[in-house]
């Protein structure tokens, strides 16, 4: 289930984009904090997901920088330790913790959706999913209106988007109507079923898990 690493040097700068749509979210829904933590399913413990390169790290010029040093207060912490997918951006704990919300707030979700809360730094299923999306998915797509999608263009306020439990007929309207009319290749090229599925629908070639895989558009 851990995640290989196959492609060094992936650009940062691509990543960069989807930091400016996290800060969007961000600025959006900056009351949603902590407050938003209810009750969610356990999140089952698992492996660590192995590394992947650091992402670059812009800061949005209309926005307070979280990290920057306040006059009269004490430095922002610096970062505990550094991280490689959602929290690649990350400068500083504060920023950590900005990112956090945005994460929860464009999923819809509370922290211990992810997270064994208290112990944030037990990995779970889906911290490593986050991960993936963030270090995989994304920088494998282009939004066909420009630049790089971030978690609410797809997730919009939802983690299960494909239905809860999950709905074939449903999963098929939305990877239709959304992923593949609303997303291309980062190089452009339209998205086909088998570019993350390996084959179509119907064919003994469609595999039905992608998160977690190699399995997405390369060119
Ligand atoms: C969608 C899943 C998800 C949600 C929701 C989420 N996080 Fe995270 N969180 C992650 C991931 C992924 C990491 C990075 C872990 C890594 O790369 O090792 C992380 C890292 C952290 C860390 C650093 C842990 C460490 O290993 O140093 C803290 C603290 C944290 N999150 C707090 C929060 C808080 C507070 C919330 C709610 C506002 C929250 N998270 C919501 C997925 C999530
Ligand atoms: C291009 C579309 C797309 C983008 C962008 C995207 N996701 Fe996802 N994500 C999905 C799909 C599809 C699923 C499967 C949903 C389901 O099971 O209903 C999913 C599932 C997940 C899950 C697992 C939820 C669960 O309970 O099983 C997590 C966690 C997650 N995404 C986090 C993120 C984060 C964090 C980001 C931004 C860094 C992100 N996603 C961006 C499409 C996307
Ligand atoms: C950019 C990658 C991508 C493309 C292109 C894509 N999908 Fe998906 N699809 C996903 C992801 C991610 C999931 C969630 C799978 C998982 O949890 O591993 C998913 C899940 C599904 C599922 C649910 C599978 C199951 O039973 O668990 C179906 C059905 C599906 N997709 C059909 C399609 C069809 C039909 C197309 C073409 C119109 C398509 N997908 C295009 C990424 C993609």
């Amino acid at each position: 289930m851990a995640i290989s690493r196959t492609e060094p040097g992936r650009p940062g700068l691509m990543y960069g984009r989807s930091v400016r749509l996290f800060a969007r979210v961000r600025s959006l829904f900056v009351a949603a904090t902590l407050a938003a933590c209810g009750a969610a399913p356990e999140p089952r413990p698992s492996a660590p997901a192995a590394e992947s390169p650091p992402a670059a790290a812009p800061q949005r010029a209309d926005l307070p920088d979280p990290c920057a040093q306040q006059p009269g207060k004490p430095a922002p912490a610096p970062l505990e330790r550094s991280y490689t997918g959602v929290a690649a951006r990350a400068r500083c704990q504060p920023e950590l913790y900005s990112i956090m919300d945005g994460v929860a707030h464009s999923l819809g979700v509370g922290c211990d959706y992810c997270h064994l809360v208290p112990d944030f730094r037990a990995m779970t299923q889906r911290k490593q999913v986050a991960n993936w999306m963030a270090s995989e998915l994304i920088p494998a797509l282009h939004k066909k209106g420009g630049g790089q999608a971030g978690c609410g263009d797809c997730h919009a306020g939802v983690a299960k988007i494909l239905g809860e439990p999950r709905k074939e007929p449903f999963a098929i309207e939305w990877m239709t109507t959304h992923l593949v009319e609303d997303f291309e290749t980062k190089r452009g090229s339209p998205l086909h079923c088998k570019s993350c599925h390996l084959g179509n629908l119907g064919t003994p070639e469609f595999q039905r898990k992608v998160s977690l895989t190699h399995h997405l558009p390369t060119d």
